[in-house]
């Protein structure tokens, strides 16, 4: 990976380009503006939640989203850029949220993810999550099942 990719928080002036970026990602999150910017605020206004994004030649490239609930974390979105892929920012991603998530004091991080999103799925696989059941037709457009996983997060 190039060595001065970083992740940053994102802001309410990145809301344009993470929207454009969500577009082309079969699989991230298609919300309205309106739906980003109470995500992105949420995140400004309360530790509970954070948005990260990874930023390239003034484009944003990937973002991922966490939140928290009580001593859970949940991974709730990762995409990157299609022409970006396998370059180790959607790891990155993560690793910043688990770090994020242990040090708000989660214990262990929890997520969805379709049965057939298997680059997620490899994804989550290296950094240690494990199956724990399977939700039936949790997805919609298509209708899908849902693999939830979990990672113990060391104190
Ligand atoms: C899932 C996603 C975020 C991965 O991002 P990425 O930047 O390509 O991932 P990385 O380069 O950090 O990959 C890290 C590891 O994950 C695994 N992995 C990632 N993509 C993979 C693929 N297509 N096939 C197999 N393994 C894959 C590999 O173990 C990889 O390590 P390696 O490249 O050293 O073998 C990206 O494919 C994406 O944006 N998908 C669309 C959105 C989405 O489905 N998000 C998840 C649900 S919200």
């Amino acid at each position: 990976m190039n060595e001065e990719t970083q992740a940053r928080r994102a802001g309410i002036p990145d809301l344009p380009r993470l929207i454009s970026l969500a577009a082309i990602c079969a699989g991230a999150p298609q919300w309205s503006q309106a739906v980003w910017q109470e995500v992105i605020e949420s995140s400004e206004d309360s530790g509970a939640r954070v948005v990260l994004v990874v930023e390239r030649r003034d484009e944003i490239v990937g973002f991922g989203i966490a939140s928290l609930s009580a001593d859970d974390a949940e991974i709730e979105s990762v995409a990157v850029d299609p022409a970006l892929r396998r370059q180790g920012i959607g790891r990155l991603l993560c690793e910043e949220m688990l770090d994020w998530a242990r040090a708000s004091g989660a214990v262990q991080a929890l997520l969805e993810v379709r049965v057939s999103n298997g680059a997620a799925r490899a994804l989550y696989e290296s950094l240690g999550f494990d199956v724990r059941r399977v939700r039936k037709g949790y997805y919609q457009q298509p209708v899908e099942d849902a693999i939830v996983m979990s990672l113990r997060l060391p104190i």
